[in-house]
C-alpha cells in the first residue's frame, strides 16, 4: 500500500515543484494553481484505498484461441460495415453498433433487416471484447460466439441460414481476396468460422481508454475534483459492490431490483426476466449482466430496454433499486461528472466505412 501510494502521488509533486519555480509576476496565479493542486491531492489520499475497485483497461484484448492479426482485423472491419450482412441488404453490424457514435445508435430499440424492433437496447460494442460473457443475459460467451448470432436472428439481419450467406460472400471478388489474406493456407477459407473470428478480432480492437484510465495510471490531474468526489461518492455508496474492475462491470450477473421491482422506477411497459428467459432457472429472474459504465454518458438511453433517457435519472435509480439509498443532488452531480470521465476513443479510421465497399 505504501508502495501503491507514493507512485501515486508521483506526478503530483513534480508538477508542484514545476510552478514554484515560476517568476513573481505569476506568484498570484501561482498560489491559486497551488491550491488547486492540494484540493485535488486531498482526494487523491482519500481515494486511495478505493483504488482497489477499479482498473486500467488493458490496452490490447487478445484470445488464444483467435489470435489478432493485421489481415483478421482488415476483413472483420469489413463485414462489420457490410449491409450484404443481412438478408434485403439493408443494415449492417454498423447501423445498430455506430461507430462514429460510440458503437451505438441512440434509439430505444433498433429496427432490423425488415424494419421489425428488437426488444433489447443495443449495447455498445466498445470494450465489449474483455466482458466475461456477451448480451444482456450473458447467452454468448465471448465476441467469436456473439458474432455469428445477429446475422442469423430473424429480427436483426435475418439470414436464413449460415451457407446462404457463405454462398453470397463467396462469389464477392473482395471477400475472395480478403479471406484468403486473413486465413492463409486453408483450402476453403470463405466459411462462418472464420467469419465470425474475424469480426471478432476487428471488435478485440475496439479499446477506449479514457482519463479515469491515466488517473490510475498515477496522473493526479486528469481527473477534476468534482469527478475524484463523484469516484468517492460511487465507490461509497456501493455501485462499486457491481461496477468494478477495468470496466466497471461486465463481469457478473446481478438482480435488478434488488429492492423494489425495476419497472416501478423505469416504468418499462415489459417486465423482461433477464437471464431466466435464457436458462430458466428459477433464481435467475430478473438478472442482468452488469454493464460495463466505460462511455455511459454517451450510450443513451439506458438499461435493457432504453426505458430511461437521462444518466442522473438513470443513476438515481439504481441508487434507489440496487442499494436503497436516495443520493443527494451533489452525489448525484459528482456521479454523474465522474461517469463522464469514462468517455473514450477508438482509432479514427474506425469511424468510418472502409475503402472499397
Ligand atoms: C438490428 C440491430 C443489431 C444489429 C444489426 C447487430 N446488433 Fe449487436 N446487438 C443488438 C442488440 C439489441 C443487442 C443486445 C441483445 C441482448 O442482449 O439480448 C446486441 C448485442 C451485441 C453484443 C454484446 C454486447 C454486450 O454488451 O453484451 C455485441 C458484441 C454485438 N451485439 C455485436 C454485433 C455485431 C458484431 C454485429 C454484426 C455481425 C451486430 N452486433 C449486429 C443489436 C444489433
Ligand atoms: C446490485 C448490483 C448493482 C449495484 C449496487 C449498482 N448497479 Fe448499476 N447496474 C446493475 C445492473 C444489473 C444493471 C443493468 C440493469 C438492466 O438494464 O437490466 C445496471 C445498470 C446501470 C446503468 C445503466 C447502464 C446502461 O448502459 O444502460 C448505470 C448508469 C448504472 N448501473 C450506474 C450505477 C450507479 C451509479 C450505481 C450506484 C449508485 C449502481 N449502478 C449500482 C447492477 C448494479
Amino acid at each position: 500500500m505504501i508502495h501503491r501510494f507514493f507512485s501515486f502521488m508521483l506526478p503530483v509533486l513534480t508538477v508542484s515543484f514545476g510552478l514554484s519555480s515560476c517568476s513573481t509576476q505569476d506568484s498570484n496565479k501561482d498560489k491559486t494553481e497551488d491550491a488547486k493542486l492540494k484540493e485535488s491531492r486531498r482526494y487523491d489520499l482519500s481515494l486511495r484505498d478505493r483504488l482497489e475497485f477499479f482498473g486500467k483497461l488493458p490496452s490490447v484484448a487478445e484470445s488464444k484461441e483467435n489470435p489478432i492479426t493485421a489481415e483478421k482485423v482488415m476483413l472483420g472491419y469489413t463485414l462489420y460495415y457490410d449491409n450484404r450482412l443481412s438478408a434485403n441488404n439493408t443494415i449492417s453490424c454498423n447501423s445498430c453498433h455506430n461507430l462514429a457514435k460510440f458503437g451505438v445508435d441512440g434509439l430505444q430499440f433498433s429496427p432490423g433487416d425488415a424494419g421489425k424492433l428488437g426488444g433489447r437496447n443495443s449495447p455498445t460494442v466498445l470494450n465489449a471484447a474483455f466482458h466475461a460473457t456477451q448480451f444482456w443475459d450473458g447467452r454468448a460467451k465471448d465476441v467469436e460466439e456473439q458474432a455469428g448470432m445477429p446475422v442469423l436472428n430473424s429480427v436483426e439481419m435475418a439470414i436464413p441460414n449460415e451457407k446462404f450467406l457463405i454462398d453470397r460472400l463467396s462469389k464477392i471478388e473482395l471477400y475472395k481476396m480478403l479471406f484468403a489474406e486473413a486465413f492463409p493456407g486453408e483450402p476453403n477459407p470463405i466459411n462462418y468460422v472464420n467469419l465470425r473470428k474475424a469480426i471478432a478480432a476487428f471488435e478485440r480492437q475496439l479499446i477506449s481508454p479514457s482519463r479515469l484510465d491515466k488517473y490510475l495510471g498515477g496522473d493526479s490531474l486528469a481527473l477534476s475534483v468534482q469527478e475524484k468526489k463523484g469516484m468517492m461518492s460511487f465507490a461509497l455508496v456501493g455501485c462499486t459492490s457491481c461496477h468494478n474492475g477495468a470496466l466497471l462491470g461486465g463481469n457478473s450477473f446481478q438482480k435488478f431490483g434488488v429492492y423494489q421491482n425495476y419497472w416501478e422506477e423505469t416504468q418499462s411497459a415489459k417486465h423482461d426476466e433477464g437471464r431466466f428467459e435464457h436458462t430458466h432457472n428459477e433464481a435467475d429472474k430478473y438478472f442482468f449482466k452488469t454493464p460495463s459504465l466505460r462511455n455511459v454518458a454517451e450510450t443513451a438511453p439506458y438499461f435493457h430496454d432504453g426505458s430511461v433517457k437521462d444518466l442522473t435519472r438513470a443513476v438515481e435509480i439504481m441508487a434507489k433499486v440496487q442499494l436503497k439509498y436516495t443520493l443527494n443532488e451533489n452525489e448525484k452531480a459528482n456521479i454523474v461528472a465522474f461517469l463522464k470521465s469514462l468517455s473514450g476513443d477508438i482509432p479514427e479510421n474506425f469511424k468510418k466505412s472502409p475503402v472499397g465497399l
